[in-house]
């Protein structure tokens, strides 16, 4: 089988900025609890103008740029998102016709925040074995329109963007070394929002205006993030011969900054090899790892020949890491 990997990287991320100040004014809370319990300062939310389909269209264009390829070279689009603008059409087709990719497959991929790790995974796949030759990997939120505003606990947390990747055949020993993928439905009612109807008679978070919204356990999803993203980590290491200090750089998904540094002591990593942005977008959730990587490959933090580990949990509850020579 040939080599696949992430030859392209983009972002999005929408103008207007929700500080913890601002956030000050709308429910019980203070810029001093948020950033000590989270490490979050700000985060980014949508324009009334901007959706999901639309932030995943920008960063698609970026990647593709960065990647010097056209729309009408991809043959496979994945969109990995929890705010979807519909139920159907999917999001994917969207960004396909937005962008003009007439010879690609097109689909969503539900994982909640592990969702791009989980795509470029799956493409990865595709390439592979040559089912595919250019795929388009997509993460994007609108976490915004369903946090319950009245709820201290989980709306300080989310935030909008997008990020997206391409992937594609690359010189054998580069690219996907390694995976590791999983998942634990009997946890899934500690994180979730309801689409049409519930079958588990657990609190759910309020419905504004009849929208469904985020409900989390915040605790117990605390204590699974820190477990599986250390043990997934070193379990994708392992079944590539590397340990965590042959790794260049870790994009870990941007949850929670004491998540981050629990892991990372876990694993006996400095956080230096760490990287984070939360700080400045909150969690946003299948976009917050495909950011995080443009980020950190524009600052010069990942580069060409570097060794990444991309490690990301969810709601679900899953998880996903993949350790990749960029
Ligand atoms: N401002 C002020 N006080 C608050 C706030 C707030 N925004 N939120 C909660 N509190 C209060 C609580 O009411 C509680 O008060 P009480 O003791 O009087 O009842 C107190 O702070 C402590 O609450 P805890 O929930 O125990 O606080 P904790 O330190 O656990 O932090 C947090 C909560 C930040 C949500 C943490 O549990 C966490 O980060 N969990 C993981 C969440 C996460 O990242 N999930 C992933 C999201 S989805 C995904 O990525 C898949």
């Amino acid at each position: 089988m040939r080599s696949a990997g992430i030859v392209g990287l983009g972002s999005f991320v929408p103008e207007k900025v929700l500080t913890n100040f601002d956030l000050e004014k709308i429910v019980e809370t203070s810029d001093e609890w948020i950033t000590t319990r989270t490490g979050i300062k700000e985060r980014r939310v949508a324009a009334a103008h901007e959706t999901t389909t639309t932030m995943a269209i920008e960063a698609a264009k970026v990647a593709l740029k960065d990647a010097g390829v056209s729309a009408s070279e991809v043959d496979l689009i994945i969109v990995a998102t929890v705010t979807p603008d519909y139920f159907f059409p999917s999001t994917a087709c969207q960004v396909q016709h937005a962008i003009g990719a007439p010879n690609a497959a097109a689909f969503d991929l539900l994982v909640g925040c592990t969702g791009f790790v989980y795509g470029v995974i799956t493409a990865c796949q595709f390439i592979q074995t040559g089912a595919s030759n250019c795929a388009l990997v997509i993460g994007s939120e609108t976490l915004t329109r369903i946090v319950d505003w009245t709820d201290r606990k989980t709306c300080v947390l989310f935030g909008d963007g997008a990020g997206a990747a391409v992937v594609a055949p690359v010189p054998e020993g580069h690219g996907l070394l390694a995976f590791d993928l999983g998942s634990d439905g009997s946890g899934g009612p500690l994180l979730k929002a309801e689409a049409l109807q519930s079958c588990c008679e657990i609190p759910t978070g309020v419905g504004l205006n009849g929208r469904p919204t985020i409900y989390m356990n915040g605790n117990e999803v605390f204590k699974f993030a820190v477990r599986v993203m250390a043990d997934s980590t070193l379990a994708a290491l392992q079944k590539v011969g590397l340990t965590v200090d042959q790794v260049d750089l870790i994009v870990p998904h941007q949850a929670n900054i004491r998540i981050i540094d629990a892991a990372a002591r876990r694993l006996g990593v400095p956080m230096d090899k760490i990287f984070v942005n939360l700080d400045r977008y909150g969690n946003t959730s299948a976009a917050s790892v495909p950011i995080a990587m443009d980020e950190a490959k524009r600052s010069g933090r990942i580069k060409e020949g570097d060794i990444v580990v991309a490690t990301s949990f969810g709601a679900g509850l899953s998880w996903a890491t993949f350790v990749m020579r960029m």
